[in-house]
Protein backbone atom coordinates (compact mmCIF):
# COMPACT_ATOMS: atom_id res chain seq x y z
CA UNK A 1 0.00 0.00 0.00
CA UNK A 2 1.51 3.30 -0.99
CA UNK A 3 1.59 5.68 1.88
CA UNK A 4 -0.88 7.99 0.62
CA UNK A 5 -3.27 4.82 0.41
CA UNK A 6 -2.20 4.03 4.45
CA UNK A 7 -3.45 7.00 5.29
CA UNK A 8 -6.34 6.92 3.33
CA UNK A 9 -7.97 3.82 4.34
CA UNK A 10 -6.75 3.96 7.96
CA UNK A 11 -9.22 4.57 11.17
CA UNK A 12 -6.50 6.22 13.44
CA UNK A 13 -7.53 9.66 13.45
CA UNK A 14 -10.87 8.37 15.83
CA UNK A 15 -9.29 4.93 16.97
CA UNK A 16 -8.78 6.71 19.90
CA UNK A 17 -12.32 6.33 21.11
CA UNK A 18 -11.70 2.54 21.80
CA UNK A 19 -7.90 2.48 23.00
CA UNK A 20 -9.36 1.73 26.46
CA UNK A 21 -11.95 -0.69 25.29
CA UNK A 22 -9.46 -2.52 23.07
CA UNK A 23 -7.36 -3.00 25.96
CA UNK A 24 -10.23 -4.19 27.84
CA UNK A 25 -11.08 -6.48 24.93
CA UNK A 26 -7.91 -7.82 25.05
CA UNK A 27 -7.43 -8.22 28.81
CA UNK A 28 -10.82 -10.11 28.84
CA UNK A 29 -10.17 -12.46 25.48
CA UNK A 30 -6.80 -13.04 27.28
CA UNK A 31 -8.32 -14.37 30.47
CA UNK A 32 -10.39 -16.63 28.46
CA UNK A 33 -7.93 -18.13 26.58
CA UNK A 34 -5.83 -19.29 29.54
CA UNK A 35 -9.03 -20.45 32.10
CA UNK A 36 -9.54 -22.39 28.97
CA UNK A 37 -6.54 -24.14 28.54
CA UNK A 38 -6.24 -22.53 24.80
CA UNK A 39 -2.85 -20.70 25.95
CA UNK A 40 0.04 -21.45 28.33
CA UNK A 41 -0.68 -19.80 31.52
CA UNK A 42 2.83 -18.65 31.53
CA UNK A 43 2.02 -16.44 28.08
CA UNK A 44 -1.01 -14.96 29.55
CA UNK A 45 0.40 -13.66 32.44
CA UNK A 46 2.83 -11.76 30.79
CA UNK A 47 0.58 -10.33 27.95
CA UNK A 48 -2.06 -9.23 31.07
CA UNK A 49 0.62 -7.59 32.34
CA UNK A 50 2.03 -5.52 29.22
CA UNK A 51 -1.72 -4.94 28.86
CA UNK A 52 -1.60 -3.26 32.29
CA UNK A 53 1.42 -1.15 31.72
CA UNK A 54 -0.37 0.24 28.59
CA UNK A 55 -3.52 1.13 30.75
CA UNK A 56 -1.26 2.93 32.71
CA UNK A 57 1.16 4.42 30.14
CA UNK A 58 -2.35 5.88 28.72
CA UNK A 59 -2.93 6.42 24.47
CA UNK A 60 0.30 8.31 24.27
CA UNK A 61 2.44 5.02 24.63
CA UNK A 62 1.05 3.80 21.39
CA UNK A 63 2.89 4.39 17.96
CA UNK A 64 -0.94 5.45 16.32
CA UNK A 65 -0.07 6.48 13.04
CA UNK A 66 -1.28 5.16 9.94
CA UNK A 67 1.57 3.09 8.56
CA UNK A 68 0.14 0.46 11.37
CA UNK A 69 -3.21 0.73 10.11
CA UNK A 70 -4.97 1.24 13.74
CA UNK A 71 -5.48 0.68 17.24
CA UNK A 72 -5.90 -3.14 17.46
CA UNK A 73 -1.98 -2.93 15.53
CA UNK A 74 -1.17 -0.81 17.53
CA UNK A 75 -1.74 -2.49 20.95
CA UNK A 76 -0.28 -5.72 19.39
CA UNK A 77 2.81 -4.10 18.62
CA UNK A 78 3.14 -2.64 21.89
CA UNK A 79 2.82 -6.06 23.23
CA UNK A 80 5.06 -7.58 21.17
CA UNK A 81 7.40 -4.72 21.77
CA UNK A 82 6.89 -5.80 25.50
CA UNK A 83 6.95 -9.44 25.58
CA UNK A 84 8.43 -10.31 21.85
CA UNK A 85 6.77 -13.12 19.35
CA UNK A 86 4.66 -14.59 22.12
CA UNK A 87 2.22 -11.39 21.93
CA UNK A 88 1.12 -13.40 19.36
CA UNK A 89 -0.86 -15.51 21.15
CA UNK A 90 -3.29 -13.10 22.38
CA UNK A 91 -4.85 -12.70 18.97
CA UNK A 92 -5.94 -16.75 18.89
CA UNK A 93 -9.21 -17.08 18.04
CA UNK A 94 -10.04 -13.23 17.66
CA UNK A 95 -9.93 -11.51 14.65
CA UNK A 96 -10.45 -7.49 14.29
CA UNK A 97 -13.36 -7.51 12.77
CA UNK A 98 -15.17 -9.34 15.90
CA UNK A 99 -12.82 -6.84 17.91
CA UNK A 100 -13.74 -3.71 16.55
CA UNK A 101 -17.21 -4.24 16.90
CA UNK A 102 -17.20 -5.00 20.91
CA UNK A 103 -14.83 -1.74 21.17
CA UNK A 104 -17.36 0.38 19.58
CA UNK A 105 -20.18 -1.58 21.72
CA UNK A 106 -17.78 -0.82 24.80
CA UNK A 107 -17.33 2.54 24.31
CA UNK A 108 -20.51 3.63 23.16
CA UNK A 109 -22.67 2.08 26.39
CA UNK A 110 -20.25 4.49 28.51
CA UNK A 111 -21.72 7.51 26.15
CA UNK A 112 -25.10 6.50 25.86
CA UNK A 113 -25.06 6.05 29.96
CA UNK A 114 -23.57 9.67 30.00
CA UNK A 115 -26.20 11.31 27.82
CA UNK A 116 -28.88 9.62 29.70
CA UNK A 117 -27.38 10.92 33.51
CA UNK A 118 -27.74 13.98 31.35
CA UNK A 119 -31.36 13.92 30.39
CA UNK A 120 -32.10 13.20 33.92
CA UNK A 121 -30.31 16.13 35.40
CA UNK A 122 -32.11 18.21 32.62
CA UNK A 123 -35.13 16.47 33.61
CA UNK A 124 -34.55 17.48 37.38
CA UNK A 125 -33.85 20.87 36.89
CA UNK A 126 -37.05 21.50 34.88
CA UNK A 127 -38.97 20.23 37.71
CA UNK A 128 -37.53 22.78 39.70
CA UNK A 129 -38.80 25.79 37.79
CA UNK A 130 -42.12 24.55 36.79
CA UNK A 131 -42.42 24.13 40.62
CA UNK A 132 -42.16 28.17 40.87
CA UNK A 133 -44.19 28.69 37.72
CA UNK A 134 -47.22 26.85 38.41
CA UNK A 135 -49.32 30.14 38.52
CA UNK A 136 -46.90 31.68 36.22
CA UNK A 137 -49.52 32.93 33.14
CA UNK A 138 -48.81 32.75 29.68
CA UNK A 139 -50.76 31.99 26.83
CA UNK A 140 -50.16 29.08 24.77
CA UNK A 141 -50.11 29.23 21.07
CA UNK A 142 -51.29 27.22 18.17
CA UNK A 143 -50.29 27.96 14.91
CA UNK A 144 -48.25 30.28 16.48
CA UNK A 145 -51.14 32.36 17.07
CA UNK A 146 -52.72 32.97 20.38
CA UNK A 147 -54.81 29.90 21.29
CA UNK A 148 -55.51 29.92 24.83
CA UNK A 149 -53.82 30.65 28.25
CA UNK A 150 -51.66 28.49 30.57
CA UNK A 151 -48.77 28.54 32.64
CA UNK A 152 -44.75 28.52 32.00
CA UNK A 153 -44.76 25.62 34.19
CA UNK A 154 -47.02 23.61 31.73
CA UNK A 155 -44.94 24.67 28.96
CA UNK A 156 -41.68 23.57 30.79
CA UNK A 157 -42.84 20.39 31.57
CA UNK A 158 -43.87 19.58 28.11
CA UNK A 159 -40.67 19.66 27.39
CA UNK A 160 -39.76 17.62 30.19
CA UNK A 161 -42.43 14.78 28.36
CA UNK A 162 -40.05 14.75 25.46
CA UNK A 163 -36.82 14.63 27.41
CA UNK A 164 -38.39 11.59 29.61
CA UNK A 165 -38.93 9.81 26.10
CA UNK A 166 -35.68 10.66 24.82
CA UNK A 167 -34.27 9.05 28.02
CA UNK A 168 -36.09 5.60 27.19
CA UNK A 169 -35.37 5.31 23.71
CA UNK A 170 -31.98 5.41 24.67
CA UNK A 171 -32.34 3.33 27.02
CA UNK A 172 -34.19 0.60 24.67
CA UNK A 173 -31.46 1.05 22.35
CA UNK A 174 -28.70 0.30 25.38
CA UNK A 175 -30.21 -2.81 25.21
CA UNK A 176 -29.39 -3.86 21.35
CA UNK A 177 -25.31 -2.48 21.96
CA UNK A 178 -25.17 -4.49 25.41
CA UNK A 179 -24.64 -7.53 23.26
CA UNK A 180 -21.68 -9.04 22.90
CA UNK A 181 -19.80 -10.22 19.08
CA UNK A 182 -16.66 -11.15 20.63
CA UNK A 183 -15.75 -15.00 20.00
CA UNK A 184 -17.32 -14.43 16.30
CA UNK A 185 -13.78 -13.95 15.34
CA UNK A 186 -13.71 -13.13 11.24
CA UNK A 187 -16.90 -14.36 10.70
CA UNK A 188 -17.43 -18.16 11.43
CA UNK A 189 -16.05 -18.30 15.10
CA UNK A 190 -13.17 -20.38 15.60
CA UNK A 191 -12.20 -24.32 16.32
CA UNK A 192 -10.68 -23.25 19.51
CA UNK A 193 -13.09 -23.99 22.06
CA UNK A 194 -13.47 -20.67 23.30
CA UNK A 195 -15.85 -19.90 25.88
CA UNK A 196 -18.02 -16.69 24.58
CA UNK A 197 -20.23 -16.67 28.02
CA UNK A 198 -17.27 -15.78 29.39
CA UNK A 199 -15.22 -12.87 27.85
CA UNK A 200 -18.87 -11.38 27.68
CA UNK A 201 -19.42 -12.01 31.08
CA UNK A 202 -16.04 -10.32 31.83
CA UNK A 203 -16.36 -7.08 29.76
CA UNK A 204 -20.03 -6.38 31.29
CA UNK A 205 -22.59 -7.53 28.43
CA UNK A 206 -25.68 -8.49 28.97
CA UNK A 207 -25.51 -11.55 26.31
CA UNK A 208 -23.76 -12.66 23.30
CA UNK A 209 -24.59 -12.20 19.63
CA UNK A 210 -25.72 -15.47 19.03
CA UNK A 211 -25.16 -15.48 15.33
CA UNK A 212 -21.17 -14.73 14.49
CA UNK A 213 -21.75 -13.39 11.05
CA UNK A 214 -24.48 -11.18 12.39
CA UNK A 215 -22.02 -10.57 14.99
CA UNK A 216 -19.53 -8.74 12.63
CA UNK A 217 -21.84 -7.46 9.74
CA UNK A 218 -24.31 -5.49 12.00
CA UNK A 219 -23.68 -1.90 12.87
CA UNK A 220 -27.90 -1.22 13.67
CA UNK A 221 -26.85 -0.52 17.34
CA UNK A 222 -25.49 2.50 16.17
CA UNK A 223 -28.11 3.61 13.60
CA UNK A 224 -30.47 2.97 16.61
CA UNK A 225 -28.68 5.14 18.79
CA UNK A 226 -27.73 7.78 16.58
CA UNK A 227 -31.41 7.55 15.78
CA UNK A 228 -32.22 8.54 18.98
CA UNK A 229 -29.79 11.09 19.52
CA UNK A 230 -31.33 12.81 16.43
CA UNK A 231 -34.65 12.47 18.04
CA UNK A 232 -32.80 14.23 21.38
CA UNK A 233 -31.72 16.82 19.13
CA UNK A 234 -35.02 17.79 17.97
CA UNK A 235 -36.00 18.31 21.60
CA UNK A 236 -33.48 20.15 22.28
CA UNK A 237 -33.88 22.33 19.28
CA UNK A 238 -37.46 23.20 19.09
CA UNK A 239 -36.44 24.22 23.27
CA UNK A 240 -34.26 26.41 21.55
CA UNK A 241 -36.34 27.53 18.89
CA UNK A 242 -39.01 29.03 21.71
CA UNK A 243 -36.52 30.84 23.73
CA UNK A 244 -35.22 32.57 20.60
CA UNK A 245 -38.74 33.75 19.83
CA UNK A 246 -39.75 34.48 22.88
CA UNK A 247 -36.66 36.70 23.51
CA UNK A 248 -37.62 38.91 21.08
CA UNK A 249 -38.73 42.33 21.57
CA UNK A 250 -41.72 41.19 20.14
CA UNK A 251 -42.30 38.45 22.72
CA UNK A 252 -40.66 39.97 25.04
CA UNK A 253 -41.74 37.09 27.50
CA UNK A 254 -38.33 35.62 28.59
CA UNK A 255 -34.81 36.76 28.56
CA UNK A 256 -32.07 34.57 28.61
CA UNK A 257 -28.89 34.71 30.97
CA UNK A 258 -25.90 36.81 29.59
CA UNK A 259 -23.41 33.82 30.18
CA UNK A 260 -25.55 32.15 26.87
CA UNK A 261 -25.64 35.17 25.05
CA UNK A 262 -23.89 37.51 22.64
CA UNK A 263 -23.70 41.11 21.90
CA UNK A 264 -23.76 42.51 18.36
CA UNK A 265 -20.29 44.08 17.62
CA UNK A 266 -21.85 47.02 15.43
CA UNK A 267 -25.34 47.20 17.54
CA UNK A 268 -24.57 47.80 20.84
CA UNK A 269 -28.24 47.61 21.92
CA UNK A 270 -28.22 44.15 21.04
CA UNK A 271 -28.61 40.71 23.30
CA UNK A 272 -28.05 37.89 20.67
CA UNK A 273 -29.19 34.12 21.64
CA UNK A 274 -26.13 32.68 20.06
CA UNK A 275 -25.86 29.55 22.63
CA UNK A 276 -29.72 28.67 21.02
CA UNK A 277 -29.39 29.36 17.59
CA UNK A 278 -25.77 27.60 17.30
CA UNK A 279 -28.00 24.05 19.57
CA UNK A 280 -30.55 24.59 16.69
CA UNK A 281 -28.09 24.19 13.94
CA UNK A 282 -25.88 21.68 15.83
CA UNK A 283 -29.19 19.43 16.25
CA UNK A 284 -29.49 19.56 12.48
CA UNK A 285 -25.75 17.93 12.41
CA UNK A 286 -26.84 14.72 14.16
CA UNK A 287 -29.44 13.94 11.78
CA UNK A 288 -27.01 14.80 9.02
CA UNK A 289 -24.89 11.88 10.51
CA UNK A 290 -27.61 9.32 10.71
CA UNK A 291 -28.31 10.18 7.16
CA UNK A 292 -24.64 9.42 6.44
CA UNK A 293 -24.90 6.00 8.16
CA UNK A 294 -28.14 4.78 7.00
CA UNK A 295 -26.40 5.21 3.55
CA UNK A 296 -22.91 3.56 4.19
CA UNK A 297 -24.82 0.74 5.59
CA UNK A 298 -27.90 0.03 3.71
CA UNK A 299 -26.21 -2.39 0.79
CA UNK A 300 -23.52 -3.95 2.25
CA UNK A 301 -23.30 -7.31 1.79
CA UNK A 302 -23.34 -9.61 5.44
CA UNK A 303 -20.23 -9.92 7.23
CA UNK A 304 -17.30 -7.21 7.37
CA UNK A 305 -16.86 -4.69 4.89
CA UNK A 306 -14.20 -2.11 5.29
CA UNK A 307 -16.92 0.73 4.35
CA UNK A 308 -18.20 -0.10 8.06
CA UNK A 309 -15.33 1.81 9.20
CA UNK A 310 -16.55 4.74 7.86
CA UNK A 311 -19.67 4.79 10.02
CA UNK A 312 -17.51 5.13 13.50
CA UNK A 313 -16.43 9.05 13.04
CA UNK A 314 -20.16 10.12 12.80
CA UNK A 315 -21.26 7.78 15.33
CA UNK A 316 -18.56 9.51 17.47
CA UNK A 317 -19.62 13.14 16.14
CA UNK A 318 -23.66 12.42 16.81
CA UNK A 319 -22.85 11.27 20.46
CA UNK A 320 -20.54 13.84 21.27
CA UNK A 321 -22.96 16.88 19.60
CA UNK A 322 -25.86 15.32 21.23
CA UNK A 323 -23.95 15.76 24.74
CA UNK A 324 -22.55 19.20 24.50
CA UNK A 325 -25.92 20.54 22.69
CA UNK A 326 -27.65 18.77 26.21
CA UNK A 327 -25.68 20.43 28.41
CA UNK A 328 -25.72 23.95 27.06
CA UNK A 329 -29.26 23.99 26.67
CA UNK A 330 -30.07 23.14 29.99
CA UNK A 331 -27.81 25.38 31.61
CA UNK A 332 -29.25 28.38 29.48
CA UNK A 333 -32.89 26.95 29.93
CA UNK A 334 -32.06 27.21 33.45
CA UNK A 335 -30.60 30.55 33.19
CA UNK A 336 -34.29 31.88 31.81
CA UNK A 337 -36.16 34.79 33.50
CA UNK A 338 -39.36 34.45 32.56
CA UNK A 339 -41.08 37.87 32.56
CA UNK A 340 -44.34 37.72 34.36
CA UNK A 341 -46.18 40.60 33.56
CA UNK A 342 -45.38 40.24 30.22
CA UNK A 343 -46.78 36.56 30.31
CA UNK A 344 -49.75 37.92 31.82
CA UNK A 345 -50.61 40.97 29.55
CA UNK A 346 -50.31 38.83 26.41
CA UNK A 347 -52.47 35.94 28.14
CA UNK A 348 -55.30 38.92 28.48
CA UNK A 349 -55.21 40.37 24.89
CA UNK A 350 -56.37 38.93 22.10
CA UNK A 351 -59.44 36.98 23.70
CA UNK A 352 -57.14 33.76 24.23
CA UNK A 353 -59.85 33.32 26.69
CA UNK A 354 -62.74 33.16 23.96
CA UNK A 355 -63.24 29.09 24.33
CA UNK A 356 -63.65 29.35 27.63
CA UNK A 357 -66.59 32.19 27.31
CA UNK A 358 -68.06 29.62 24.75
CA UNK A 359 -67.61 26.64 27.17
CA UNK A 360 -69.48 29.34 29.76
CA UNK A 361 -72.27 29.23 27.70
CA UNK A 362 -72.52 25.52 26.93
CA UNK A 363 -72.24 24.52 30.64
CA UNK A 364 -74.55 27.17 32.16
CA UNK A 365 -76.99 27.87 29.06
CA UNK A 366 -76.84 24.54 27.65
CA UNK A 367 -76.30 26.11 24.18
CA UNK A 368 -75.07 23.33 21.54
CA UNK A 369 -71.10 24.64 21.35
CA UNK A 370 -71.28 25.16 17.66
CA UNK A 371 -74.18 28.19 18.54
CA UNK A 372 -71.72 29.28 21.97
CA UNK A 373 -68.92 29.14 18.62
CA UNK A 374 -70.70 31.87 16.89
CA UNK A 375 -71.86 33.77 19.49
CA UNK A 376 -68.00 34.61 20.92
CA UNK A 377 -66.80 34.75 16.98
CA UNK A 378 -69.48 37.55 16.82
CA UNK A 379 -68.13 38.96 20.33
CA UNK A 380 -64.65 39.09 19.45
CA UNK A 381 -65.16 40.90 16.08
CA UNK A 382 -67.50 43.51 17.33
CA UNK A 383 -65.29 44.04 20.73
CA UNK A 384 -62.85 44.46 17.43
CA UNK A 385 -64.60 47.13 15.77
CA UNK A 386 -66.03 48.91 19.06
CA UNK A 387 -62.32 48.91 19.79
CA UNK A 388 -63.27 47.16 23.26
CA UNK A 389 -60.79 45.42 25.50
CA UNK A 390 -61.43 41.52 26.58
CA UNK A 391 -61.46 42.51 29.99
CA UNK A 392 -64.29 45.55 29.22
CA UNK A 393 -67.04 42.62 27.94
CA UNK A 394 -69.78 41.83 30.35
CA UNK A 395 -72.93 39.93 30.71
CA UNK A 396 -74.87 42.44 29.08
CA UNK A 397 -72.68 42.91 25.93
CA UNK A 398 -72.77 38.92 25.46
CA UNK A 399 -76.80 39.58 25.86
CA UNK A 400 -76.77 41.84 22.89
CA UNK A 401 -74.90 40.12 20.55
CA UNK A 402 -77.15 36.18 21.53
CA UNK A 403 -80.20 38.75 20.74
CA UNK A 404 -78.32 39.16 16.93
CA UNK A 405 -77.62 35.67 16.65
CA UNK A 406 -80.85 33.97 18.86
CA UNK A 407 -82.81 36.25 19.45
CA UNK A 408 -82.89 35.32 23.35
CA UNK A 409 -80.45 37.25 26.15
CA UNK A 410 -78.34 34.58 28.06
CA UNK A 411 -78.66 36.07 31.26
CA UNK A 412 -75.23 34.90 32.49
CA UNK A 413 -73.76 36.49 35.91
CA UNK A 414 -71.41 38.93 35.45
CA UNK A 415 -68.91 37.21 37.70
CA UNK A 416 -69.02 33.90 35.80
CA UNK A 417 -68.41 36.34 32.77
CA UNK A 418 -65.45 37.67 34.64
CA UNK A 419 -63.85 34.38 35.65
CA UNK A 420 -64.06 33.34 32.32
CA UNK A 421 -61.90 36.20 31.17
CA UNK A 422 -59.54 35.94 33.53
CA UNK A 423 -56.30 33.89 32.40
CA UNK A 424 -55.75 32.61 35.81
CA UNK A 425 -58.96 31.48 36.16
CA UNK A 426 -59.21 29.67 32.94
CA UNK A 427 -56.02 28.09 33.43
CA UNK A 428 -57.11 26.65 37.32
CA UNK A 429 -60.15 25.70 35.67
CA UNK A 430 -58.67 22.93 33.41
CA UNK A 431 -58.34 20.54 35.71
CA UNK A 432 -58.33 17.34 33.05
CA UNK A 433 -55.42 15.09 34.02
CA UNK A 434 -52.46 16.52 32.05
CA UNK A 435 -53.74 19.75 31.87
CA UNK A 436 -52.37 23.45 33.09
CA UNK A 437 -53.92 23.82 36.75
CA UNK A 438 -51.77 24.03 39.05
CA UNK A 439 -53.16 20.82 40.81
CA UNK A 440 -52.52 18.03 37.77
CA UNK A 441 -49.14 20.29 37.55
CA UNK A 442 -48.17 19.05 40.31
CA UNK A 443 -49.08 16.01 39.93
CA UNK A 444 -47.14 15.76 36.71
CA UNK A 445 -44.16 17.35 38.67
CA UNK A 446 -44.40 14.26 41.43
CA UNK A 447 -44.69 11.39 38.11
CA UNK A 448 -41.34 12.76 36.58
CA UNK A 449 -39.97 12.73 40.10
CA UNK A 450 -40.98 9.42 40.45
CA UNK A 451 -39.91 8.29 37.46
CA UNK A 452 -36.46 10.14 38.24
CA UNK A 453 -35.95 8.51 41.95
CA UNK A 454 -36.34 4.98 40.53
CA UNK A 455 -33.55 5.68 38.33
N1 LIG B 1 -10.09 -0.20 11.73
C1 LIG B 1 -11.09 -1.16 11.44
C2 LIG B 1 -12.49 -0.54 11.69
O1 LIG B 1 -12.58 0.46 12.34
C3 LIG B 1 -10.91 -2.35 12.31
C4 LIG B 1 -11.25 -3.66 11.66
C5 LIG B 1 -10.34 -3.92 10.54
N2 LIG B 1 -10.58 -5.21 9.99
C6 LIG B 1 -10.04 -5.57 8.86
N3 LIG B 1 -10.31 -6.75 8.44
N4 LIG B 1 -9.26 -4.78 8.20
O2 LIG B 1 -13.47 -1.07 11.25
Amino acid sequence: MTSDAASYTSSVDFDHRIFRADIKCNQAHTTMLQEEGIIATEDAQAILKALKELEEEGLEALELDPSVEDVHMAVENYVTHLIGEKAGFMHTAKSRNDQVATDLRIALKEEIQLIMAGILTFIQDILVMAEGNQETVMVGYTHLQHAQPTTFAHHLLSYAQALKRDYQRLDDAYRRVDLCPLGAAALTTTSFPINRQRTAQLLGFSQVLENSLDAVSSRDFITETVSALALLGITLSRICEELIIWSTYEFGLVEIGDEFSSTSSIMPQKKNPDVAEVARAKATSIQGELVTIFSVTKALPQSYNRDLQEVTPHLWKATDTARDTLNLVREMLSSVKFNRNRGEDLARANFSTATELADLMVREKQLPFRIAHQIVGRVVNTALEEDLKPEEIDSLFLDRISREITGQALNIREELVEKALDPLEVVKSREVPGGPAPSRVQECIQNLQEFLDEK
